[in-house]
């Protein structure tokens, strides 16, 4: 059995001004906040156990998510007073665990549908030091490449270049065995990606890429992040958080959550998603979007490819396009 531990404190810059008061990991995907989707992946590989190492509005995980007993789970909460980078956070974690089982860790940004099980078992199969989820892109030119040998051991990680020596990159949920977490310096700012890692391959560490191309999408900018939504309301992602007892109605084209008042002229495509008490108005077209619970959309409103945050109240007769739109403002999204 793993424990898993899932970061979730960064400041989320790329996605402001819908960070300002809302970590990433708890804005809306496909009608629940990214997290909820994320602790489902983990439960469905035997995860029970996750600590949530937060630090930026650390404040906002507790009151949504409690013990975890609602998900049948046991869901712990590490607080860094300054963020203390990706190995810093997993290292503090880790004080809340005890025991040597395996650890999982997830970048709290990422949707995925790989096969976790198989890494675990893969990971202590390998007796790894540390076995990293690794998929495959198109273009690596945008991202640091992890190039494998012939028996999966990562034999570097090689920072963003030109001329990718492979199309791998790091997918941001890693195996750890527990004894190299805690050699991980405590209290001290540290970066898994940056530091770690090089290291451990450096030192001939057994560090192992386990490559699985299933979907795969991390969710820092806007584009994505609305992209992720609409992948998990058409199935392109696999949405094992969302229960019946959850939905109004479900199609590929639109996700309707119980408790929102959807006007039955209106019309909600191309992946858009509705949440808790959410109204939306009379003739209103929602296409390709994020409406967040108690958000309200008015009558013959047309609201494309957007983000709609709680709170957030549209105008009748309004035509949004590619924005964020919180309770104070449009922003548009740049593309
Ligand atoms: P940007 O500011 O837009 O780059 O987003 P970010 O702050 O989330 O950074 P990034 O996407 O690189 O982080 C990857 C994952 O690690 C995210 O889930 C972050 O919440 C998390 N993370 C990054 N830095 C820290 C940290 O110092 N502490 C903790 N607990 N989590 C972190």
């Amino acid at each position: 059995m793993a424990v898993g531990i899932l970061l979730v404190g960064g400041f989320g810059t790329r996605l402001m001004p819908l960070t300002k008061n809302t970590p990433k990991p708890m804005l809306t995907v496909a009608g629940l906040p990214v997290t909820e989707h994320q602790l489902a992946m983990a439960k469905k590989a035997g995860i029970t156990t996750v600590v949530l190492a937060t630090s930026y509005l650390s404040e906002v995980f507790i009151p949504y998510f409690g013990d975890g007993s609602k998900w049948g789970m046991n869901l712990l909460y590490a607080v860094e007073k300054e963020p203390l980078g990706t190995g810093g956070a997993i290292r503090n974690a880790t004080k809340l665990l005890t025991g040597d089982e395996s650890i999982v860790v997830f970048n709290g940004d990422v949707l995925s549908s790989h096969n976790l099980s198989q890494q675990i078992q893969d990971h202590e199969a390998n007796n790894a030091d540390v076995t990293l989820h690794l998929t495959t892109v198109d273009d690596a030119r945008a991202y640091g490449c992890v190039p494998t040998d012939s028996a999966g051991r990562v034999t570097a990680f090689l920072e963003k270049m030109d001329n990718p020596v492979t199309n791998t990159i790091n997918a941001g949920c890693y195996v750890f065995k527990a004894s190299v977490v805690t050699a991980i310096p405590e209290d001290t700012v540290i970066s898994v990606e940056r530091q770690i890692f090089p290291e451990l391959v450096e030192k001939h560490g057994r560090v192992f890429g386990f490559i699985d191309d299933s979907y795969w999408l991390d969710i820092g900018t806007p584009t994505a992040l609305l992209k992720g939504s609409v992948d998990l309301v058409s199935g392109a992602a696999k949405a094992l958080a969302l229960t019946p007892q959850m939905i109004q109605s479900h199609s590929p084209q639109s996700l309707i959550m119980k408790g929102a008042t959807v006007d039955a002229t209106a019309v909600i495509d191309g992946g858009s998603s509705i949440g808790i008490g959410a109204v939306i108005g009379q003739g209103a077209h929602i296409t390709g979007s994020i409406v967040e619970a108690g958000a309200k959309i008015g009558k013959a409103a047309v609201v494309t490819n957007s983000f709609v945050a709680a709170g957030a109240q549209i105008l009748d007769s309004a035509q949004i396009s590619t924005s964020f739109v919180t309770n104070l403002k449009i922003f548009p999204i740049p593309q």
